[in-house]
């Protein structure tokens, strides 16, 4: 990946083969576009086994060497994401089970059961075939393994499965019924082969069993991953393999997934038009913040629709300009490609009217076209951005198995905890100050950042709060809010006190908590009148606390509560422990988090706060710093004067019009 940013996308011509004359066509307008990698062969296993056991692979080595041979590399796809129909019809067991135990017909797509042996070793003789023939291919740079691997199965082998996890998990029944506090309502296990997967039909008001049933999930997907990975490498493999990745996706753990990956990548369809372009963006922007943490490494942009998708209740087209800013905003927040789904639209089938470089019409003169020629044009001038890597002297705590644990909790509000929501005013208020956010789980290290924002924790595992403890001991700033701490990593509830193990640190304990209906509000007023601070709203959850050694720095303005501390900061040892108790509008966390940054010594690319919707990042490699400068407001935006760096994309001087990018250097 030296000095060149991928440009491209998904490739599907096994559907034209009989068509010579459009491969050629695509790669002259593939060319023109400046296209330099395609991914080959995501749904083509019909086509390189159309019997069992007979590989036709000559027509794949035919489009591989006429892609390279026009500069073009190749991602080549292990075909997984979907099965032949005769793999389904001879071996039934590959077929899912759902929740009501009912076994899938053949059909759709990303759809096996990732325990079934069969599918296994079909997929590892298949994957070990395509490496032994293509991984030295000068071609094929990077392996795509399977596509948006996702979903579960419930078949007997699964269950199996689980039952055997769970056994090595716990050791025995008895500490099993102890960690699921099963003694309630009569549900104690006499035996591991009582258990079974949560169903609406059996077994679902166990929170233990739910989270370790999500647990075991994305485990067995990520075992069914590390087998594709190890089929390609004992057959030979060299090159680097990846897989595509989905928006905030539930039910796979990334950060256990990623572990097996040497590149992470994603695939993201933002819809533009449902709200201000800001939001959006800042939405994008944490997903493609959290994909590049997953390897604290530049990632891949591996789908984006050049056009409008289909699968939306209504696709609208992408305005002029938006697709430029969209992919340049991967780029600025750490990828190192933008490529799409799909360089040509399917002629017919369930895709045919998705969005894609080259439509049926099949010219270079229509406008989609001629954006996505610019858009790889930009990307020739931002060489050399790549490998480019991104530094983040702040972090927000995203945690999966937090999110899955919140969810079946049965607490103070069973709709509407928002913890997304509650994640992303975090993540905006250190963006608003321009700087790089890393987004990290409860399980990674601490102390390379300045501060840490851990936004409604409610289930501390793998000795989170030791680490959390020891990092503002040594001087970090941590930021804790309402509801965390409250239970440990089987979903039992802390006794003693809350945030369990870390009241020292905060200086208090939470007493109790109350759920607000969504129409009601509460305030928040500031302690000290004279520190000019203003008055904000909180709504959803407000956690009454008790302070011990904690200063409260804002109070609540209504209800019994009223005057009771809804903001407070500890000291403990060389750092400080912030505890946002109430669900805070977001100008409380903007003003909040820009004192607290400069509290805490971060040094800001801007003096100013960002105004709304202007998106900085920083990147850097042996080529110098690299600040991108992206508006996705509504205003023009003027650059302050920034000694020392120069322009290598857009202007420094010209005002940054709405979607407009600039990027700067400094050597
Ligand atoms: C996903 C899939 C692709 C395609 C696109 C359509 O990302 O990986 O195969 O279906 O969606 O948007
Ligand atoms: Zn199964």
């Amino acid at each position: 990946m030296e000095n060149r940013l991928y440009y491209g996308g998904d490739y599907n011509p096994d559907q034209w083969m009989d068509q010579p004359q459009i491969l050629a066509e695509d790669i002259r307008l593939m060319k023109q576009a400046h296209v330099n990698l395609v991914s080959l062969g995501i749904f083509s296993w019909a086509k390189l086994e159309p019997e069992e056991g007979w590989y036709d692979f000559d027509w794949m080595e035919e489009v591989i060497d006429r892609l390279y041979s026009n500069g073009i590399s190749v991602n080549l796809a292990t075909p997984s994401g979907a099965r032949p129909h005769w793999l389904a019809d001879k071996y039934p067991e590959v077929l899912r089970v759902d929740e009501l135990r009912r076994r899938q017909l053949f059909g759709t797509r990303h759809n096996h059961c990732f325990t079934s042996p069969v599918y296994r070793e079909k997929v590892r003789q298949m994957n070990a075939a395509l490496a032994e023939r293509f991984d030295h291919h000068p071609g094929v740079v990077m392996w795509h393994i399977s596509n948006e691997y996702g979903g579960e199965c419930h078949c007997p082998l699964c269950q199996q499965a689980f039952r055997g996890w769970l056994q090595e998990k716990y050791g025995s029944l008895e500490e099993l019924n102890r960690a699921w506090n099963t003694a309630f309502w009569s549900h104690t296990y006499q035996s591991f082969d009582q258990i079974e997967s949560p169903s609406p039909i059996g077994e679902s008001s166990i929170q233990g069993l739910t989270l370790d049933w999500r647990r075991f999930v994305s485990h067995q997907t990520t075992d069914f991953c590390r087998a594709e990975i190890r089929a390609l490498r004992d057959a030979g493999a060299k090159k680097p393999v990846t897989t595509n990745l989905m928006y905030y996706y539930h039910d796979i753990n990334y950060h256990e997934l990623a572990q097996e990956l040497d590149v992470a990548s994603w695939d993201n369809y933002p819809i533009w038009h449902k709200q201000a372009k800001s939001e959006t963006a800042l939405d994008s922007g944490m997903m493609h913040d959290i994909i590049r943490s997953l390897k604290k490494a530049p990632f891949l942009l591996m789908e984006s629709c050049p056009g409008p998708t289909n699968w939306q209740s209504v696709s609208k087209l992408k305005r002029p300009g938006m697709l430029e800013a969209a992919s340049l905003q991967a780029i600025a927040h750490g990828s190192d490609s933008v490529l799409y789904f799909q360089i040509r639209q399917s002629p017919g089938g369930f895709e045919k009217f998705h969005g894609a470089l080259i439509s049926h019409y099949g010219g270079d003169d229509d406008r989609t076209y001629q954006e996505c020629v610019e858009v790889g044009d930009d990307l020739k001038q931002l060489a050399q951005v790549s490998g480019a890597r991104t530094e983040a002297p702040v972090a927000v705590i995203y945690d999966w198995e937090n999110l899955w644990a919140m969810e079946g909790s049965m607490g103070p509000r069973n709709q509407g905890m928002y913890y997304k929501e509650a994640v992303l005013k975090s993540y905006k208020a250190f963006r608003r100050q321009g700087l790089n956010v890393d987004m990290i789980d409860m399980t990674q290290p601490l102390d390379s950042y300045r501060v840490v924002a851990a936004p409604m924790l409610y289930m501390f595992r793998d000795g989170f709060e030791d680490r959390a403890k020891a990092f503002v001991k040594n001087g970090g700033t941590l930021i804790l809010t309402y509801w965390s701490g409250v239970v440990d990593e089987n979903d039992r509830c802390v006794l003693g006190g809350t945030p369990g193990g870390l009241m020292d640190v905060m200086g208090l304990r939470s007493t109790e908590i109350d759920a607000l209906y969504d129409w009601e509000k509460n305030t928040l007023i500031p302690a000290d009148p004279s520190a000019g601070d203003r008055c904000y709203e909180c709504s959803v959850l407000c956690q009454l606390v008790k302070t011990t050694t904690a200063k409260t720095l804002f109070t609540y303005g209504k209800e019994f509560y009223a005057g009771t501390p809804a903001l407070t900061v500890n000291s403990f040892g060389e750092g400080k422990a912030y505890y946002v108790c109430a669900d805070a509008e977001q100008d409380f966390y903007t003003d909040l988090y820009r004192k607290i940054v400069l509290e805490a010594g971060v040094a800001l690319p801007f003096e100013e706060q960002l105004p709304e919707g202007i998106e900085v990042n920083c990147r850097h490699n042996e080529n110098g710093t690299f600040m991108f400068i992206q508006n996705f407001g509504k205003q023009r935006f003027s650059i302050p004067s920034l000694p020392g760096w120069e322009a290598v994309f857009g202007s420094m001087e010209d005002e940054l019009s709405p979607l407009g990018t600039a990027v700067l250097r400094m050597s």
